[in-house]
């Protein structure tokens, strides 16, 4: 059962003694077979995977994947119908005290107390961890610091664009050294600059052997930060490999060639289409075509249209993106 005042307690408890709960767990996370269903809507259809301690995991998926209810059972905020989990070695169901004080989370809406400074939202969050009034002080500088926010450190949070935001709500889930991460959308809506500064934040935390379960919708976020990559769709797992086995498993090599006009792409276009679905790009002047065959369709391509006196003016080579696996597999561009 949620009740209302279940975040809160689940607050403090994350907050009550995270430092003494690093676990030799060699697998900081193992979720088997979630389901989670809100009536009618399917939100979890049975999704299993593992993060070894010290890795990153990005869990990516479409709106209405069923990320953020993976990562409220994660949490212990929600319970999973069926299924089980562990974190740091406690079971989410019947170790959720445990679970929450190895955990940190920073999570799809940033939740800083508006009307506290940053450093004051700091220094809660150190004091309810019973560190000293002067420990906690020093935690808030260093945190402050680190998220480059120790200008605005005695500003009210409520004068913060979203951005220093969502700095602060990762500063504060780090108050604790927690051993586990659980960053949902960590750099929604952040202008690249801010998102390339997070990236290395969380980049360093894992260099200095935190683990990481962190969802996006980004796939260069996911394709920069996460050891292991799990697509889901409809609450069920569609795909999982590192960033490059889902390019090479998924993706394809495409050749571009570009043309003088519409009329002349469009013709090499019909002529090419039988050595490999070669199709118009949006800009009317060039095609693609998958290398399916390897090198040697270029060689029978520029043959092709050579007979026909069709020369492109221009070659390009474009390697699978995650953005290709990802359309491919779920129809949802992003
Ligand atoms: N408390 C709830 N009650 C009813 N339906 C819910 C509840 N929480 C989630 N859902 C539904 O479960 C599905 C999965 O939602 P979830 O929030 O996990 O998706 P998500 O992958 O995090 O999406 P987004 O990228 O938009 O954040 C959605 O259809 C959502 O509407
Ligand atoms: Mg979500």
């Amino acid at each position: 059962m949620v009740d209302k005042y279940q975040p809160l307690a689940i607050l403090i408890d994350m907050i009550a003694t995270t430092a003494d709960v690093r676990s030799a767990a060699s697998m900081a996370i193992s979720a088997e077979g979630l389901v989670k269903h809100f009536g009618d809507v399917h939100a979890l259809n049975g999704v299993s995977f593992e993060v070894p301690t010290g890795t990153v995991l990005g869990l990516l998926g479409p709106n209405g994947a069923g990320k953020t209810t993976a990562v409220r059972i994660l949490t212990t905020i929600l319970r999973p119908d069926t299924g089980r989990a562990v974190v740091n070695g406690f079971d989410v169901v019947s170790d959720p005290r445990s679970v929450r004080r190895s955990i940190g989370l920073a999570g799809q809406y940033a939740a800083v107390d508006e009307n506290l400074t940053g450093r004051e939202n700091l220094l809660l969050v150190g004091r309810l961890n019973h560190l000293s009034k002067s420990a906690a002080g020093t935690r808030a500088i260093e945190l402050l610091d680190q998220f480059h926010l120790s200008d605005a450190g005695n500003r009210p949070a409520r004068t913060y664009s979203g951005g220093m935001r969502r700095r602060l709500d990762l500063a504060a889930a780090l108050v604790t050294h927690p051993p586990v991460l659980l960053l949902d959308e960590p750099t929604a809506g952040l202008d690249p600059a801010s998102r390339q500064d997070l990236w290395d934040v969380i980049a360093n935390l894992v260099a200095d052997g935190t683990t990481v379960l962190l969802t996006t919708q980004y796939l260069e976020e996911a394709d920069r930060l996460a050891d292991r990559i799990i697509v889901i769709d409809h609450g069920l797992i569609v795909a999982e490999g590192t960033a490059s086995e889902l390019k090479s498993t998924l993706g394809e090599t495409t050749v571009v060639l570009g043309f003088a006009d519409a009329h002349a792409a469009g013709g090499a276009a019909d002529l090419l289409c039988s050595l490999g679905a070669a199709v118009l790009a949006n800009d009317a002047v060039s095609i693609a075509m998958p290398l399916r065959g390897g090198p040697a369709t270029v060689r029978d391509a520029l043959n092709t249209l050579a007979d026909a006196g069709l020369v492109p003016q221009r070659i390009d080579l474009r390697e699978p993106t995650l953005d290709d696996v990802f359309l491919s597999l779920t129809g949802a561009s992003v």
